[in-house]
């Protein structure tokens, strides 16, 4: 686990290129493992996550050759096994999506319970009984999920809690399916339509993704495509933010504009300066920042996994801003890291309220988690002093070389 070292105080400026979209790329690795031949990703973000991911392919007998940092083709045609390792699936919970398209391929499934970030209590039964619907047996076997299913029949999913997960998961599982699956509530993030237009793209038949009802008409055979992964909207958001702490002047390059319009809107109620090009954005802080309240929930709404980081950077807002988090039960953790360096945030529940204006001063911080690794860099750029964070692993999962990015900003981070 290694140590930033960051002197705060300095204005970001310049240019930054945002990566492909963590989430979407660690929904769609596996689901190339549907097509009946190799598929070329493009955009794909440079990451631990990605490679993590890329190495259960392998361990399961597909063939995965990297073109430079951004691109792969992975051939899954060859997989010999239904089982994730156990030692791998237990480093990342996205390890689960691997459950639904196995299941989809092979009618059977073995994957570790999910690991992971643990803000709170991450439950599966959506997924589980998601995939029950749709004729599948599963059992716990010394931490194992193992499905089975004779075949796979479509059916309406109904989902009572909006999951982003469960909604990947049971989109994979019924792509073959017999006949038509509904899903009902379902999640409309920019990943899940990533995922599905990937679908598409190798012959699923997939339609209102992105919408709460997702409609998917079971085929008996998909073939391989080339696809490019969306832009990261919290990778950008992350930067969005960091230069605002700063008072910097930073064109973010590279982004959908449509993904990021909860953040624009709450950024620009704080008083950050933003222009808007066709797929950049210029954010410019001149003037001392304005408290707001934000409430993080699903897509379209402000996203959660932006929740830790637009909390740090309104420490630098005057006044008393309220931060609540409608999605995770305990996704406050890192409340504790930024009170060391001077915040004054309470935290209650699912509520935290900042008391901002006065600037933060450096202090050596633990990273709890990679969107907390994230706010723990914010808060250092805009700090007094030379802060040190610990377990930059849990940043290098979502973020890429954001060491070699903000040092291109004229940022002082070290990476020892
Ligand atoms: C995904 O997690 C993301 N992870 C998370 O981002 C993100 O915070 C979350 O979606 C919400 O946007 C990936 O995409 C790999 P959920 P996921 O299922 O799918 C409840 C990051 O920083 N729920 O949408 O696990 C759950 O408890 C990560 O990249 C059930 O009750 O989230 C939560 O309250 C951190 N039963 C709510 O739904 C279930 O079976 C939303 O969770 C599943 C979920």
């Amino acid at each position: 686990m290694g140590r930033f070292v960051i002197e705060g105080g300095r204005r970001l400026k310049g240019e930054v290129n945002i990566n492909g979209s963590k989430n979407a790329a660690l929904a769609i690795i596996p689901a190339t493992l549907l097509a009946s031949g190799p598929c070329v990703l493009s955009n794909l973000p440079n990451i631990s996550d990605v490679d993590l991911s890329f190495e259960i392919l392998r361990k399961m007998g597909a063939t995965v050759n990297r073109q430079g940092k951004h691109v792969a083709i992975i051939d899954a045609t060859s997989i010999n096994s239904t089982e994730v390792p156990f030692n791998l699936a237990m480093k990342m919970r996205a390890s689960y999506y691997y459950l639904g398209a196995l299941l989809s391929k092979f009618n059977e499934a073995n994957v570790a319970m999910p690991g992971g970030c643990n803000f709170g209590v991450r439950p599966i039964n959506l997924h589980l009984n998601g995939f029950k619907s749709l004729g599948a047996e599963y059992r716990v076997d010394r931490g194992i999920i193992r499905l089975k299913a004779k075949h796979l029949q479509g059916t309406k999913i109904y989902f009572d809690v909006v999951s982003v997960g469960a909604t990947i998961n049971i989109l994979l599982a019924s792509v073959m399916a017999q006949g038509v699956t509904i899903i009902e509530n379902a999640a409309k993030e920019p990943h899940i339509v990533d995922l599905a237009n990937f679908l598409n793209s190798i012959g699923a038949c997939i339609v209102g993704a992105g919408t709460n009802v997702i409609k998917i008409k079971g085929v008996s055979k998909l073939k391989s495509s080339n696809y490019t992964i969306i832009p990261d909207p919290i990778e950008a958001g992350s930067y969005m933010a960091m230069a605002a702490i700063t008072k910097g002047d930073v064109v973010i390059k590279d982004i959908t504009i449509k993904h990021l319009e909860s953040i624009i809107n709450k950024m620009e109620s704080i008083g950050v300066h933003i222009t808007r090009y066709d797929n950049s954005l210029r954010v410019c802080c001149a003037d001392a920042l304005k408290k707001a309240d934000v409430t993080s929930q699903a897509y379209p709404g402000f996203p959660t996994d932006m929740q830790p980081q637009i909390t740090a950077l309104l420490t630098s807002a005057k006044g008393t801003s309220i931060v609540t988090e409608g999605i995770w039960n305990n996704r406050f953790q890192y409340v504790g890291e930024l009170c060391r360096m001077g915040a004054v945030i309470t935290v209650d529940g699912k509520v935290a309220v900042v008391e901002g204006g006065k600037r933060l001063t450096a202090a050596p911080v633990v990273a709890c988690d990679l969107r907390a690794g994230a706010a723990l860099v914010i808060a250092a750029l805009g700090a007094k002093g030379i802060t040190e964070i610990e377990n930059t692993s849990y940043i290098e999962r979502g973020y890429e070389d954001i060491v070699g990015k903000l040092t291109g900003l004229g940022a002082y981070i070290r990476k020892v």
